[in-house]
């Protein structure tokens, strides 16, 4: 007994420290510092034109995502911020099977990790559901589905706890933090065409069944804790407010470090108050419930996006920042961020990164977090601190940079 005791006290902790914590089998935690590091890759596009120039591109992007991971050894935990798969890839029978080389580099290293879907991975021929199960045969996915009907609200609508270092088991333990992923859908359903035997186009925003599931959710957990539980947020598409943003006030290259060099398209675009797209409107408002909800919740300190393969920076949005905009965040306002897209396959040849998080225990109780972009060249860009003055500090300009598949110009692509 006295032995099982001092075991259980002891030599776990030094069997983390050597192996690393968040394995498959236990909690997410924070390290024994204090410290959670997340790397995101977004846009991964994998399978893109498999007959010609795609396994050139894809094994690129693996080798990529390879080096990334190796630039930044602290990571504790991978969020695959969607477009994993190409939308336009033309094989029906293995389409889900892109999945296994998006996650190899990862499973490799032992690092556990959750995905969200964009807009390229639900196709009319690939059901986001069997690429959920796909996923699923690798233990150390974390990604869940929490919200009921995931054909219609998407199937990656979640939240994943991490606890303290202490509380390698999550059990009976307060969450240190939540993570939260929602479903921005788009693309096209499944195996179903129009009278006129064109595609279904998805809703492009967050459904407000999902809004509502968060709202309630959250309220249960801050309730069950009797606590606000500092939280962060992925979603694929951003809402429009970035679009907002980069037309409104517009980007400080050295309060706002990182790309701004491609226009934002959002949630909600090109549909009709009605939910009708016809081509004559240019903006919704659908993914108003989604805006007022995060940027109403205590303790979301940011929210962190994908999708525009050349925007890479962060803007503390705060009431005011858009004067006339139907949604004013409460509080210290919402750091709001783009990711560095990661993958070779998709529009564009802005240098790959991965956009890194760092949060700190002591820092989070602040409402305060650290971000960079690690580039594929090793170089790490356009760190900030989204602290109390994120917005007023002053940092070095982000460079615009271009790569490019070398092995795929043969095929004058
Ligand atoms: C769906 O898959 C079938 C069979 O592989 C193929 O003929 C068709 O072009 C694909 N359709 C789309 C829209 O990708
Ligand atoms: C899917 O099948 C096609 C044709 O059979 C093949 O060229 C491609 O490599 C396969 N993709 C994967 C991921 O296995
Ligand atoms: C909840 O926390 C507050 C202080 O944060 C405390 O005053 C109150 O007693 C707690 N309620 C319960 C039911 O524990
Ligand atoms: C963004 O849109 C504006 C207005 O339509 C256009 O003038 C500008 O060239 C666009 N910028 C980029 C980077 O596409
Ligand atoms: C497009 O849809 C909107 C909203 O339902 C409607 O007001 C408008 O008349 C439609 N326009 C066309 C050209 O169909
Ligand atoms: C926020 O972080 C920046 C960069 O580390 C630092 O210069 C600034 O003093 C910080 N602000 C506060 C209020 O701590």
């Amino acid at each position: 007994m006295l032995f099982k005791a001092l075991s259980g006290l002891a030599i776990p902790a030094v069997v983390f420290a050597l192996e690393g914590a968040n394995g498959p089998d236990q909690a997410l935690t924070f390290r024994c510092d204090g410290s959670f590091q997340i790397s995101i890759l977004d846009d991964l596009h994998y399978g893109e034109a498999p007959s010609s120039v795609g396994p050139i591109r894809d094994a690129l992007t693996t080798n990529t995502v390879a080096k990334l991971l190796d630039y930044e050894p602290e990571t504790d935990f991978v969020v695959i911020n969607g477009d994993i798969i190409s939308r336009d890839n033309v094989f029906f029978h293995n389409t889900t099977e892109y999945i296994d080389q998006a996650v190899q580099p990862l499973a490799d290293r032992g690092l556990t990790w959750a995905t969200l879907h964009g807009n390229h991975d639900p196709g009319y021929n690939r059901s986001v559901e069997d690429m959920f199960a796909r996923e699923k045969r690798f233990p150390n996915s974390r990604t869940r589905s929490m919200v009921p009907d995931p054909q219609r609200v998407g199937v990656t609508n979640y939240y994943l706890p991490v606890f303290a270092a202490d509380c390698p088991t999550g059990c009976g333990c307060t969450p240190e933090l939540l993570l939260w992923f929602f479903d921005s859908r788009s693309g096209f359903e499944y195996q179903r065409l129009d009278g006129e035997g064109k595609r279904i186009d998805r809703p492009n925003w967050v459904d407000h069944d999902v809004v509502d599931w968060f709202l309630a959710e959250n309220e249960r957990i801050t309730a069950k804790f009797n606590k606000t539980i500092p939280s962060v947020s992925f979603v694929h598409i951003p809402f429009d407010a970035f679009r907002a943003i980069q037309v409104g006030p517009g980007l400080d290259p050295s309060r706002n470090p990182g790309l701004n060099d491609m226009n934002v398209t959002a949630q909600a675009q090109h549909y009709c108050p009605d939910g009708v797209r016809n081509g004559t409107c240019a903006y919704g408002g659908q993914d108003i419930p989604f805006m007022r909800a995060v940027t109403s919740t205590p303790g979301m300190l940011g929210l962190f996006t994908a999708h525009i393969h050349g925007a890479s920076w962060c803007y503390k949005w705060t009431a005011g920042s858009l004067p006339d905009y139907p949604v004013q965040p409460e509080g210290d306002g919402l750091n709001i961020c783009f990711g560095q897209r990661t993958g070779y396959g998709g529009a564009g040849d802005f240098e790959r990164g991965a956009r890194q998080l760092l949060l700190r225990q002591d820092k989070l109780a602040k409402g305060e977090l650290d971000t960079w972009i690690r580039l594929e060249s090793g170089e790490a860009v356009g760190a900030v601190s989204l602290n109390e003055t994120f917005g007023r500090d002053m940092y070095p300009a982000s460079p615009n940079r271009k790569t490019f598949c070398e092995a795929c110009l043969e095929w004058g692509s």
